[in-house]
């Protein structure tokens, strides 16, 4: 592999332990302004520190996130189809290679439809995506299964659609997570990361996560389990203990509890505050989750942690 193309994808996936926490905020391209993604900058700042990269859209980059702040950016660079429109299927590549390039990206995303009507056109926009990406060494994530093809949520089907986007030269893939997703992870040649999907119960993410790790997932690209979360800087960082710091599904829900019981929810007035969730007086979370760099000025309140392996 290309030395630039390697090098940018351990910024995406950690080389040495295979495992990547991506912060997906790129829902805007077709859904507008989604709840808790009604101000990108306002959502993403707080989440910045704690992910290892940031997927979103070159103008979401451009407005809503701070150029002196090193996170990579995994750019999403297809659209031309929006949730009222007539089919989310019909996209094209709408950001280019040069631009890419421009923001200083470490990765392109664009989504395939296997299945769909325009399953076609979006398989290759991919191959040739890949043609030119690979010129200047960057990076393909091919999304896989939104929308209306979210329905089949199988192993049948999204081993069908993670194995074409490798065969059609995909670095990464993303797709859900479904039952038997060891057959998704072992038929695809390459990285499997999950999306988190709609918004579950902060305890059932977790152990959404969990379970697509154990089952050989690379990480996850995760947006509205996050953001959507009353307490969104707690749940990124109990989802990382899980990728990067081994941790099972109760010590991250811990970490996840004891971390809100630590800050008031944001966004709320203090009459409108929801009630942290009870924290086990007993048990003690795994603290081994790690945490990206500082972001200047904000102080980061350091865990006592015996770092496995190295991050950024
Ligand atoms: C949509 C996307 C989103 O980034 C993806 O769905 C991840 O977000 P979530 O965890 O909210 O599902 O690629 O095409």
């Amino acid at each position: 592999m290309d030395w630039g193309l390697k090098n940018r994808l351990a910024r995406i996936i950690n080389p040495i332990n295979g495992k990547a926490v991506m912060l997906a905020v790129d829902h805007g391209y077709f859904l507008g302004p989604t709840e808790s993604l009604e101000v990108p900058r306002k959502t993403v700042r707080p989440l910045l520190k704690y992910c290892d990269s940031l997927m979103l859209t070159r103008g979401v980059l451009r407005t809503s996130v701070d150029a002196n702040f090193p996170v990579p950016i995994v750019l999403r660079v297809s659209g031309g189809s929006s949730i009222i429109g007539e089919d989310l299927s019909n996209e094209k590549i709408t950001t280019s290679v040069k631009e890419a390039i421009r923001l200083n990206a470490s990765a392109l995303a664009m989504s395939i439809f296997v299945g769909a009507k325009y399953e076609h056109n979006s398989l290759v926009n991919l191959g040739n995506l890949v043609n030119d990406a690979e010129e200047v060494g960057l990076p393909v994530l091919a999304v896989t299964a939104v929308g209306k093809e979210l329905e089949k949520r199988d192993a049948r089907y999204l081993s069908l659609s993670c194995r074409i986007a490798a065969e059609f030269g995909a670095h990464m893939v993303k797709t859900y997570y479904c039952e038997n997703f060891e057959k998704v992870v072992s038929t695809c040649p390459v990285p499997v990361i999950i999306a988190g999907g709609p918004k579950l119960e902060e305890r059932k993410a977790l152990e959404l996560t969990f379970n697509a790790i154990k089952s050989g997932a690379a990480g996850v690209d995760m947006g509205r389990n996050i953001w959507q979360s009353k307490y969104p800087v707690p749940m990124i960082r109990a989802v990382r203990a899980i990728v990067h710091g081994n941790s099972n599904v109760e010590q991250a829900y811990e970490l996840f509890k004891k971390l809100c019981s630590e800050r008031p929810a944001p966004q709320t007035t203090p009459s409108q505050q929801p009630r942290p969730p009870q924290q086990k007086p007993t048990s003690q979370p795994k603290q081994n989750t790690q945490q990206r760099p500082q972001q200047k000025p904000q102080k980061q309140v350091q865990q006592k942690i015996k770092p496995k392996i190295q991050t950024k």
